[in-house]
């Protein structure tokens, strides 16, 4: 199964083989990481990306704050919810069914692009690479990508999050990203132990 199969499944079946458990990054929440770095860092309002965007929390605290927000991913189950959230709350996103790795988003360039969870989701060093060149290129000249990536630092028995080293990211990033910070984190999480996270925030690099 590819991973954009295995999210599907999940949200389907409420079951994911790989966690022992119930969809458990959807927390109904926005996360706290993204909060934290959008209200302390100078990030105007613009058009922001959320790749991976899920059943909408994150994209919807952004749309809540100012931003003009296109929230991708390939489930239709999570995009339902997502819609259905969103309307609930009464705010404007615009959640489009597309394969991030395969199609160009509507709406690029954008400003900011977000992640959680899903550039740490692809095991192999060539998609995580193609995934940071991706973003790139719907990102402006100098703009801003946070994602949140399982750490693996965290030595764990049991399951968790897909987790990733500070090389593992930089790796990817680098060739088209400066890294602005590389933070050791937790996930928002409704766990009483939260797993491990890096939370990344990088500008697009200059291409002169
Ligand atoms: C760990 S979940 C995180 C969901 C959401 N960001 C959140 O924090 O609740 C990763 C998400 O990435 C989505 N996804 C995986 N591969 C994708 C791809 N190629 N393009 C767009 N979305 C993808 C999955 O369907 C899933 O919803």
């Amino acid at each position: 199964m590819t991973v954009e199969e295995r999210y599907r499944e999940s949200y389907k079946t409420g079951y994911t083989p790989w966690d022992y458990t119930y969809t458990p990054w959807d927390v109904g929440q926005p996360d706290f990481n993204l909060i934290e770095v959008v209200t302390t860092k100078p990030i105007q309002s613009c058009k922001v990306l959320d790749i991976g965007c899920g059943t909408g929390d994150n994209s919807i605290w952004l749309a809540q704050n100012r931003f003009q927000v296109v929230g991708t991913d390939t489930s239709d189950i999570a995009l339902q919810k997502a819609k259905e959230k969103a309307s609930k709350a009464n705010v404007e996103c615009d959640f489009m069914l597309v394969d991030f790795l395969k199609n160009k988003i509507k709406g690029a360039p954008f400003g900011f692009v977000f992640d959680r969870g899903c550039f740490h989701s692809f095991s192999s060093e060539n998609d995580r690479k193609r995934f940071a060149k991706n973003v790139a290129t719907h990102l402006e000249e100098a703009g801003l990508w946070l994602t949140i990536v399982g750490n693996a630092d965290e030595h764990r028995q049991g399951p968790g999050p897909p987790q990733r080293t500070a090389r593992d990211i930089v790796f990817a990033v680098e060739p088209y990203f400066e890294i602005i910070s590389l933070q050791s984190t937790h996930f928002g999480s409704n766990h009483p132990i939260p797993p491990r996270a890096w939370r990344c925030l990088m500008q697009k690099r200059y291409v002169t």
